[in-house]
């Protein structure tokens, strides 16, 4: 990834593709925030931009930063994204796409972890995105920890991925996210168990009333 790459955000308005975006953009890179609708792109650069007085942050439809950025992250709900990226592939086609997205929802309070037809979120997105590379990661991190630019975050990132550059890529932007350490989580078929324990964490937090993550015992880095 050259240093005047433009890191995307689809969906880029939620806390999760906003915290991620401004974390990147404190470490120095130029990110593009996306949304359905121009002016929530831009109301949700103008919250993140009295943080980073010097960082390059702008707003676009997700179609401009499909067009526009590589890699482009996927932060929408799960429920959103095989009509995003059915109406965005040609766009991404041949670009580094990087998904977050953790299949979850809430039964009477409890998170619980969807079956996804394809085996996970991610699968799912190779699957439409097959002109694409697709790595998927930043699952178990909080985004409200994300959002407060002097919290270390502290938990691992494992990151998936078939293809050895798109993982490198990801695993770098990993790196940039203070206290973390990027694990290489092997193929993208290895994913839900990322995405499924989101959901845990997610049960974890309203028990402790806390944001958990995750660390990966073990092995040397
Ligand atoms: N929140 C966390 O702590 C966290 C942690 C790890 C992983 N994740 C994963 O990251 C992803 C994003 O999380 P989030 O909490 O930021 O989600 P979110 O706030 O629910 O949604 C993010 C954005 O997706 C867009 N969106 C919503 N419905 C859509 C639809 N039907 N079609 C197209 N776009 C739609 C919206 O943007 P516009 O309205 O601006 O288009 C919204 O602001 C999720 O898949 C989640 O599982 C979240």
């Amino acid at each position: 990834m050259s240093s005047e790459s433009l890191v995307g955000f689809i969906g880029g308005t939620g806390p999760e593709g906003l915290g991620l975006a401004m974390r990147f953009a404190l470490r120095g890179k130029k990110v593009v925030i996306g949304s359905r609708s121009l002016a929530k792109a831009e109301t949700a650069v103008s919250k993140i931009r009295s943080k980073l007085p010097n960082g390059y942050v702008s707003a676009g439809l997700n179609s401009d930063v499909a067009d526009k950025c590589n890699p482009v992250f996927i932060s929408v709900p799960y429920e959103a994204q095989s009509t995003i990226l059915e109406e965005l592939k040609v766009r991404l086609a041949n670009k580094n796409v990087i998904s977050v997205v953790a299949p979850v929802k809430f039964t009477k309070g409890v998170a619980v972890s969807q079956r996804v037809p394809a085996g996970s979120a991610a699968l799912e997105a190779a699957q439409i995105l097959d002109k694409s590379t697709v790595a998927a990661g930043f699952h178990n991190i909080s985004a409200r920890d994300l959002l407060d630019p002097d919290a270390m975050i502290d938990s691992d990132v494992i990151v998936f991925s078939d293809n050895s550059e798109c993982k490198s890529i990801t695993m770098d932007l990993a790196k940039l996210l203070n206290g973390v350490r990027a694990i290489d989580g092997g193929g993208l078929v290895n994913a839900k168990y990322a995405e499924d324990l989101t959901a845990l964490l997610l049960n974890i937090n309203k028990t402790y009333k806390a944001h958990s993550a995750i660390r990966i015992t073990g092995i040397k880095i």
